[in-house]
């Protein structure tokens, strides 16, 4: 049998993804919460060579929230090696999939060498013309209003900004999403 044909048209052009059930998944089948997480990765790899294969313009991928922070230091470890080692895998397949790639949200509290890892990847995939993949770490809806309301506001402090100048696209232009088109598809991956 030939492989379908694939309706360009009905490709969304900006699918979001928010990770999500992965505990729950690895718990169901008596394994620790970490294999959840494990499998995780591994998904988002074949996504994203997916997507590419698809032609989708733009994927964002919404992984460690604000919020996750709270759980137990031994998970957060577990998925900040996770971050590491995927962090070096994506370097590579940047560009071999010609994927852009950047980070949205907040990087500062991670450890510095994930931080470095994170400017590579944006360094050496930046001018990448196929998908472009955004990944939110240590993200926020509120972090990330509040770090472009402070900017717009540190502007208008200096006087170089007039209150009556800022713009809904004056203040998009300070979001991590800048740039990019809002989603035609939004899934969350767990029930
Ligand atoms: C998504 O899965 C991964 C992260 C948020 C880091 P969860 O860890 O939220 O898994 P559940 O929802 O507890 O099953
Ligand atoms: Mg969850």
């Amino acid at each position: 049998m030939s492989a379908p044909q694939i309706d360009m048209q009905r490709i969304p052009r900006h699918i979001a993804i928010i990770m999500d059930g992965n505990g729950r998944w690895a718990v169901r089948r008596g394994l620790p919460r970490t294999a959840g997480h494990q499998e995780g990765v591994e998904t988002v790899k074949r996504i994203t060579e997916e997507a590419v294969r698809l032609g989708v313009k733009y994927l964002t991928l919404y992984t460690f929230s604000t919020e996750n922070w709270k759980r137990p230091k031994d998970e957060v470890d577990a998925l900040m090696k996770l971050l590491r080692r995927y962090l070096k895998d994506c370097i590579k397949r940047s560009t071999k999939n010609n994927m852009c790639v950047r980070v949205l949200g907040d990087i500062t509290p991670l450890e510095e060498d994930l931080k470095q890892s994170i400017l590579e990847l944006e360094e050496i995939s930046k001018n990448n013309t196929g998908l472009h993949f955004q990944v939110a770490l240590n993200y926020g809806s509120r972090d990330e209003m509040l770090r472009a309301i402070r900017n717009v506001a540190k502007e208008a402090k200096e006087g170089d900004l007039d209150p009556e100048q800022i713009t809904e696209e004056l203040f998009a232009s300070q979001l991590d999403t800048r740039g990019i088109p809002d989603p035609d598809l939004l899934i969350r991956t767990s029930g």
